[in-house]
């Protein structure tokens, strides 16, 4: 990515487009749905570069620009409220110079000297979701979440059922508190609650997070109830009468009303007693029994944090100095093998579960054999592990001083785990050395393999099956009615029995939501719901028949042979046009020698093609499934076209046809179709909005053309 001050102003502009969008969207899977896609950390990094673009460039920032906002609107599920002191957020520093420039910003703001120090009360920053309890002459009456910071939801009957939550405070507080705090989940409340939803066969939450905050926002107090949920006070919004001159001390009051206060908190008087606060909460911050993403330091004199005041979104007196990278340490607990499409053993660590990062970690990719062999790793060992944004959490290294005597080496299996064929390393005949995986040799016998492959089968550059997506495979292949591509077309004579699976999944799926508090779509009648299934298997149905008749090429690229894609299966169908010559050809004696004879394939996928046909479980499927199908022949290339032998680059947007239409199309006519300008490329069609590629072309004096000069030219 551009460093923001490289940035040009139309770039900076087509950036906080994008950022505006995809911070709204993560808004929305993070409040909305309880279901963030991203880490925070991510989610603060894009918020960060949004602010640094708007600061450079500050003509630019838009009406709906996401630093107007704090998170995502309330959902309509609850009635609203309207915060008298709106909810905001705080801002971020990741580095001890981060805190000292805060506390720099501070003493200029304030406009004192450089050495006059700064007390600040050092809190932990709970990872949960942050509410809002008024109290009116010491009875709770309201209840709200944050929201979009202005406006929350009414969850009043879901906090009362919260026993940290008191519903009458203690002493005199004021005649009108607004407390704030954070709602969360211990770590065992967490497991336990996962363990119930497990063996309800419900959903089970993602992390503590996200299951407070879904135990929260239930539409039936008797749920949150009997969720075990927390809080903790650490601010406060609309108050009558302010009981302190300090924070700590506000937060003093609030113990003595009844309320929990996190007994981390902490005074204090400099930056070297901040940033050790800050390193023996980080070292202590696993054996908390809640998740916590940092600590926040707060300016303790109340009279400077309202001088302070608000800068957007946050406030000028308060920061979150966030953990760094997530790493965590854990016990290997086994090693599972897992069976993918190519049959290849991916070795899974289970994990004794961790927090890492606000996610739940029980499981960590171990690659391959090589790897478990470099780290060492036996089970029973202590691991560090890291998760790295979206990626699957890996182990970085085995903790060998806690090594235990009981630690067992492992043993990676030659056979394959789903279908007992035998599991083997490639060897490349050139190098003599062997595949860093082990792959099962069952192909279309093996479960594993079968189900991936099918869905494989009928992915968009395959058989391209609308409606018949990897759920229905799953669930199609579990009630025994897919097992191999054949029966994708078989299905069309079953339409009973499909009608009668896919009403029992629709059944279940709805139980499953109503048991997770959702809300039940509207309700239909029986009349109505039957003619909805109809629909759907009619649909299915009438998408599967359409893709009877289907290419060559698709036709090819659909079996899954290893190495062959896209690609590698249109070059066969071209060499062989016909699907009769192209079987005829794999069942020669010389089918190898032959293969490795095309240009364009090489020597390991021609190997792979070449084991494909040579497997007789493979052959009889294939001849199965042409049974049901219609192969298309591969148009000859036309030889005398006017573009064969050419390469042709598109750049732009085509308006008369597509890109893959385009391309296609080209192909046919003999012409190359390459993604990028050199000085071999003949011909650059350029549409509407065409950029750099027009600029190579000129470079190049290649040829450029408009769509319709193209059309006109190959018409
Ligand atoms: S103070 C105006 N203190 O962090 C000050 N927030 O990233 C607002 N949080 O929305 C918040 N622990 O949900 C504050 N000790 C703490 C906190 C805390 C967790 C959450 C809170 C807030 C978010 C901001």
């Amino acid at each position: 990515m551009k460093s923001v001050d490289k940035l040009t102003s139309a770039e900076a502009e087509k950036e906080l487009d994008r950022l505006a969008k995809e911070i709204a969207r993560h808004d929305r899977a993070y409040h909305g749905a309880d279901a963030p896609e991203i880490s925070d950390a991510e989610y603060d990094a894009l918020r960060r570069r949004n602010n640094e673009i708007e600061e450079r460039f500050p003509l630019l920032v838009r009406a709906d620009s996401p630093s107007h906002r704090v998170g995502a609107r309330a959902s309509d599920k609850f009635a609203k409220v309207r915060h008298r002191v709106p909810m905001l957020s705080l801002d971020n520093a990741f580095s001890d110079e981060d805190v000292a420039d805060f506390l720099g910003r501070v003493r200029r703001f304030l406009g004192l000297k450089d050495d006059e120090e700064i007390a600040v009360t050092a809190e932990t920053k709970i990872d949960g979701l942050s509410a809002s309890l008024r109290y009116e002459n010491g009875v709770l009456v309201q209840g709200a979440t944050r929201g979009d910071g202005q406006e929350g939801e009414d969850i009043t009957a879901n906090l009362k059922t919260i026993s940290d939550v008191p519903l009458r405070l203690k002493g005199k507080p004021p005649a009108v508190l607004e407390v704030r705090g954070e709602v969360y989940m211990t770590h065992k409340a967490f497991a336990a609650l996962n363990k119930r939803q497990e063996q309800d066969s419900k959903p089970t939450y993602a992390n503590p997070r996200n299951s407070a905050a879904g135990s929260v926002r239930q539409l039936d107090p008797g749920i949150t109830a009997s969720r075990a949920l927390n809080f903790f006070a650490y601010s406060w919004g609309d108050i009558s009468e302010l009981p302190s001159k300090a924070h700590s001390g506000m937060l003093e009051k609030f113990e003595s009303y009844g309320l929990p206060v996190n007994p981390e908190t902490r005074r204090c008087e400099t930056l070297k007693d901040i940033l050790k606060f800050y390193h023996a909460i980080a070292a202590k911050r696993a054996r908390l029994g809640y998740d916590i993403d940092g600590v926040v330091y707060k300016v303790d004199r109340l009279d400077w944090q309202e001088r302070l005041g608000f800068v957007s979104r946050s406030p000028r007196w308060a920061t979150a100095h966030k953990f760094p990278a997530e790493q965590a340490e854990t016990v290997l607990e086994g090693i599972e093998i897992q069976v993918g499409r190519t049959g290849k053993l991916a070795p899974v660590a289970r994990l004794k579960p961790v927090t890492v990062g606000g996610v739940v970690v029980a499981n960590a990719t171990l690659h391959n054999e090589d790897e478990i062999a470099r780290l060492d790793a036996r089970i029973g060992d202590s691991v560090v592990i890291q998760r790295a944004g979206d990626v699957i959490p890996q182990i970085l290294r085995v903790i060998l001083e806690k090594r235990p005597k009981s630690a067992k080496p492992y043993k990676f299996p030659d056979t394959c785990p789903v279908c007992g064929s035998h599991a083997v390393r490639e060897v490349d005949e050139k190098t003599g050395k062997s595949d860093v995986d082990r792959r099962c040799t069952g192909g279309l016998i093996c479960d594993a393999q079968t189900v991936e492959r099918l869905k494989y089968f009928v992915g968009r550059d395959q058989f391209d099956i609308e409606g018949l997506g990897g759920t229905l495979i799953e669930l199609f292949h579990d009630k025994g009615l897919l097992k191999e591509p054949a029966d994708i077309f078989a299905l069309t004579e079953k339409s009973a029995k499909v009608a009668k699976v896919l009403a029992e999944h629709r059944a279940a799926l709805s139980e499953e939501r109503r048991a997770a508090g959702g809300k039940e779509p509207a309700k239909t009648t029986a009349k109505k719901k039957d003619e909805g299934d109809g629909k759907q298997v009619e649909n299915l149905m009438g998408a599967i028949e359409r893709r009877r008749t289907i290419g060559l090429d698709r036709l090819i690229n659909a079996l899954g042979i290893r190495h062959v894609g896209e690609t590698t299966a249109r070059l066969l169908a071209r060499r062989y046009l016909t699907l009769n010559a192209f079987l005829e050809a794999m069942k020669g004696d010389n089918a190898l020698e032959e293969l490795q004879h095309i240009e364009g394939i090489g020597g390991v996928v021609a190997e792979a093609i070449h084991d494909f046909f040579d497997e007789p479980h493979n052959v009889k499927a294939l001849n199965r499934l042409l049974q049901w199908l219609t192969v298309q022949d591969m148009a000859a290339p036309a030889k005398s076209s006017p573009v064969s032998g050419k390469t042709v680059v598109f750049t732009g947007t085509l308006e008369r046809m597509t890109r893959q239409e385009a391309k296609a199309r080209a192909e046919s006519l003999g012409a190359k179709v390459s993604g990028s300008v050199s000085a071999k490329t003949d011909i650059v069609v350029a549409g509407p909005g065409a950029g750099s590629k027009l600029k190579d072309a000129q470079k190049h004096n290649v040829q450029v053309m408009d769509e319709d000069a193209w059309l006109k030219l190959i018409s």
